[in-house]
């Protein structure tokens, strides 16, 4: 299948828009196409193949082959890395084109998609690459007359399942770890943002990879998503997305091969702010805390506790950084912050609006829609204030620029509150104590946790949740656990067969 031409503000970037099999871009197998909308306009842009369990079984076929292949076997460490390392040139010769993609499938602003979404896939690209060939048993001579080692094997065939907050930091978050270790894959993007995963899949080909290695097949959850979860020849599945999707992924997991199982899922990160923080770094922190993609982050800090004494200082400077973030269609000038990335996030988060409201709380700023006069998904940045603790806003993931502030006395209070949620991702304090800082973020019950900043992640540090935000870390050496089985050789140095004790 030939590529076709996306026109985007008068940038024309060539895609590929079938199913990445076999090293192939194919049609999928009843041929029928999906649309993609710019999240800015609600308008369509462009058709994208729509696979079902059909192509997923043709995927996940070209993959084992693949991976049972002596010549995949062959190619070895060295050479992953090296197709690593050239698909990461490969993103750099092409910035600009996987910049504009990701805007225009997400609604992010150039400012962040181009210092964040692909600087850090190209350096996970890179980080991962260095492992390849690094990846070690141990040994054991010390048990009598037996020694015994172990290898690191691949895994075997992964099904990965992103969603379409970070579709090219995801896709590269997934693919990284489990190629560099020898296994092969068959990943389906979110269905609202499928391009980039595209392209990456033509720089695959140009880079080397080989046929069967990564496999694509873009559509949805319940028909594509669910065929790679019940698969009965594929040996692991990793998921990013909601702890609803989450669940069913593990059902699907135990009723059918027992795959082995990695969640990334939701969050509600308290953000704490103690009476000694350095009060305008704090009020910056927290903005990006809620800002960076617009709320739509799993480690988003959303819980936003202040203590009492500077509360009110605190409130005033956060609201009028709050305010001053320019809402609009994200390719305009001066806008910071753009479209929720779909229709049904900009209509969740305003069935939250309005959730907060009718319980009780008081809209501090913002609360409500921002309408451009187009059928973009715009929405104010919001702050509660007055809310209790069993609000839905204070209890449940919103993925969108909406916070809630509150009040407390003591360390000791506050970490209760914080920690009294279903949620275990993220977590941040501000404070110049440093006692203070070791005693809070070992109490705090989440996978990552932050000293005077906040949504600081980075590609070789382990990512991930406590309680129902996940199961496993991903990033830095953890996530190579995950992609690899360990096996261990006992081998004989001249103990005899044991005897059954008569003698
Ligand atoms: P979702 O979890 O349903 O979707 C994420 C991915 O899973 C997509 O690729 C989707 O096609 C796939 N999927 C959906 N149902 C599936 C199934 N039954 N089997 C296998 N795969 C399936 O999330 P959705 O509906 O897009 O968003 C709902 C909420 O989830 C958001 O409002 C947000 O709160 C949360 N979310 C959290 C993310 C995170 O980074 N932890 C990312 C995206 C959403
Ligand atoms: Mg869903």
């Amino acid at each position: 299948m030939s590529a076709q031409t996306l026109e985007v503000h008068g940038k024309k970037i060539s895609l590929p828009t079938g199913l990445f099999i076999g090293g192939e871009f194919k049609k999928a197998r009843e041929g029928r196409t999906f649309p993609i909308e710019n999240p800015a306009t609600g308008k369509e842009i462009i058709q994208v193949q729509e696979g079902q369990a059909e192509d997923v079984d043709d995927a996940v076929a070209a993959a084992r082959k693949t991976f049972k292949s002596k010549e995949y076997e062959e190619f070895g460490a060295v050479n992953r890395a090296k197709c690593m390392i050239k698909l990461a040139d490969l993103m750099e010769e092409h910035f600009e084109e996987l910049v504009t993609l990701e805007m225009v499938d997400t609604g992010k602003t150039r400012h962040q998609a181009s210092n964040l979404d692909v600087p850090a896939s190209i350096g996970t690209l890179r980080y991962y690459a260095g492992w390849a060939d690094k990846i070690l048993g141990q040994s054991n001579s010390d048990i009598p007359k037996v020694f015994g080692y172990t290898r690191r094997e691949p895994v075997g065939v992964c099904g990965q399942i992103i969603p379409w907050n970070f579709p090219l930091l995801m896709f590269t978050w997934k693919i990284a770890p489990a190629f560099a270790t020898g296994n092969t894959v068959v990943i389906k993007s979110a269905e609202t943002t499928p391009l980039n995963a595209l392209k990456m899949c033509e720089l695959i080909q140009k880079a080397g990879f080989p046929a069967g290695s990564v496999n694509l097949v873009s559509g949805y959850g319940k028909t594509v998503g669910a065929a790679i979860a019940q698969h009965m020849d594929v040996d692991k599945v990793a998921f990013t997305g909601s702890t609803a999707t989450g669940r069913n992924i593990l059902r699907a997991a135990a009723n059918s091969n027992l795959k082995k199982v990695t969640l990334e899922l939701g969050g509600k990160s308290p953000n704490i702010v103690f009476p000694d923080a350095d009060l305008e770094k704090a009020v910056d922190w927290s903005v990006w805390g809620i800002h960076m993609n617009f709320g739509q982050t799993c480690h988003a800090g959303t819980r936003i506790y202040v203590h009492e004494d500077i509360y009110d200082k605190f409130l005033e400077a956060y609201t009028t950084k709050m305010k001053a973030i320019q809402v609009g269609d994200n390719f305009g000038e001066g806008v910071s912050q753009g479209p929720q990335q779909s229709k049904m996030q900009y209509e969740k988060i305003q069935s939250y609006l309005k959730a907060g409201k009718d319980e009780g709380a008081t809209v501090h700023l913002g609360g409500k829609a921002k309408d451009l006069g187009n059928e973009g998904y715009y929405i104010e940045p919001t702050i509660f204030t007055d809310v209790t603790p069993n609000m839905k806003i204070v209890k449940e993931e919103i993925f969108g620029p909406v916070v809630v502030v509150a009040k407390f006395k003591s360390e000791e209070e506050v970490i209760e509150l914080a920690n009294d949620t279903t949620y275990g991702l993220a977590a941040g304090i501000h404070t110049k104590d440093y006692e203070r800082a070791v005693r809070v973020t070992s109490a705090l019950k989440a996978g990552t946790t932050w000293v005077n900043m906040f949504n600081f992640v980075h590609w070789s540090m382990p990512f991930g949740g406590y309680k129902e935000s996940g199961i496993g870390r991903e990033c830095g050496d953890a996530a190579l656990e995950n992609y690899t089985e360990t096996k261990t050789v006992y081998w004989n140095m001249g103990m005899p067969p044991p005897t059954d004790g008569s003698k």
